[in-house]
């Protein structure tokens, strides 16, 4: 079996609203393999972002982390001082979002943005002297070069030069890839990393992600609300809803056999995956409302086999064999 790379436990976020604390994450635990795929799937508002910002240290304000531990190589980066953490972020633990201008700086030149990734983790740091000085710079473009080639920007040395508004969409998404790869990370964070683009160009990102993880061995979270792009790209998927990891398994056993109500609902509703082919396409009824939750099962209001104990009951976890587990009362044992 192969060994985790990240192990998140128990972990928990919670906003201060003038609703009430919401736990944007609840609880979650999960742990990536090596070279790993896993996909992170829900709808809007199910705390996503908040589980891979967290990862990061980067939580948003007014959020806060109330407990749990956050596993890399065995460290808990909770309890890393901001320094460490600084360091390990981009080198280790890199992020890719999903509008490239969020990570793109539009003033500089894109091979600049691409060389301060490596700067900043000081990948040609060395001796001082013109002599050495050069050769570093000589070393320090052929790796950036090389980065673009990688990552399938054509005529690099040329491309250098350019500024971020003269790429296109899918041609940004891929300098922020090469930066996020710059220091060569174990692990890339990719939140909806094709959302903002149309199709083709989706396919062309998600076909790199993949000779990146093939290739490098990086092992990949990829943050999605669309289940197929997930289905598709990914080893395993966690269905995440209102801030809980309701069902995880490989993607097949999701796809071909999903436990969770709100899992089938998912898949349901996609044209492509839908779970008993030949019955129409069927919304999820309802929206999830983190402030007025109710005491038990988060999904209980909108879900069709609702029963007398989940409104009220928390429901535990239930791993049903080969690494599967749905968080759901139809499966616990003292049901
Ligand atoms: N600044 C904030 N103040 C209060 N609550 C917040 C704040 N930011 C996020 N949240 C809460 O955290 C929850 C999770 O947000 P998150 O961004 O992780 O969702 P997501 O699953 O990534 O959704 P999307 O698919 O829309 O990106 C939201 O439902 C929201 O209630
Ligand atoms: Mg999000």
């Amino acid at each position: 079996m192969s060994q985790a790379v990240l192990e998140i436990e128990d972990l928990q976020v919670e906003f201060p609203t003038k609703r009430g604390v919401i736990r944007a994450v609840n609880c979650v635990n999960l742990a990536l393999d090596e070279s790993e795929k896993l996909g992170l799937v829900g709808e809007s508002g199910s705390g996503k972002s908040m589980t891979l910002l967290t990862l990061l240290r980067l939580t948003p304000h007014p959020g806060r982390i109330t407990s749990g531990a956050i596993r890399y190589k065995g460290r808990n980066l909770l309890n890393l001082e901001s320094r460490e953490m600084r360091l390990l972020r981009g080198k280790e633990l890199a992020m890719i979002f999903q509008d490239p201008m969020t990570t793109l700086n539009p003033v500089y030149k894109v091979g600049e943005q691409i060389q301060e990734s490596l700067k900043v983790h000081n990948v040609f740091a060395g001796t001082s002297g013109a002599f050495w000085k050069r050769a570093r710079r000589t070393a320090e473009r052929r790796r950036i070069y090389e980065l673009m080639a990688e990552v399938g920007i054509p005529s690099p040395v040329e491309r250098f030069e350019a500024y971020p508004h003269e790429f296109s969409g899918g041609m940004q998404q891929r300098a922020v890839i090469a930066i996020a790869l710059a220091c060569n990370p174990n692990v890339l964070l990719a939140d909806e990393p094709t959302t903002a683009l149309d199709v083709t160009v989706q396919a062309q990102i998600m076909n790199l992600l993949d000779r990146i993880n093939a290739e490098r061995k990086t092992a990949v979270i990829l943050v999605t609300h669309d289940l197929s792009l997930a289905a598709e790209f990914c080893d395993r998927i966690a269905v995440m809803y209102a801030g809980k990891v309701v069902e995880l398994g490989r993607v097949d056993q999701i796809t071909a056999d999903p436990k969770h109500p709100y899992t089938i609902g998912l898949i349901n509703a996609l044209p492509r995956l839908r779970y008993g082919k030949g019955r129409p396409l069927e919304p999820i009824p309802g929206e999830v409302d983190l402030a007025n939750l109710p005491p038990g099962c988060a999904f209980t209001d909108r879900c069709s086999r609702a029963m007398a104990q989940c409104r009220d009951n928390v429901p535990r976890k239930t791993v049903l064999g080969s690494g599967r587990e749905v968080l759901c009362h139809l499966f616990s044992e003292d049901r």
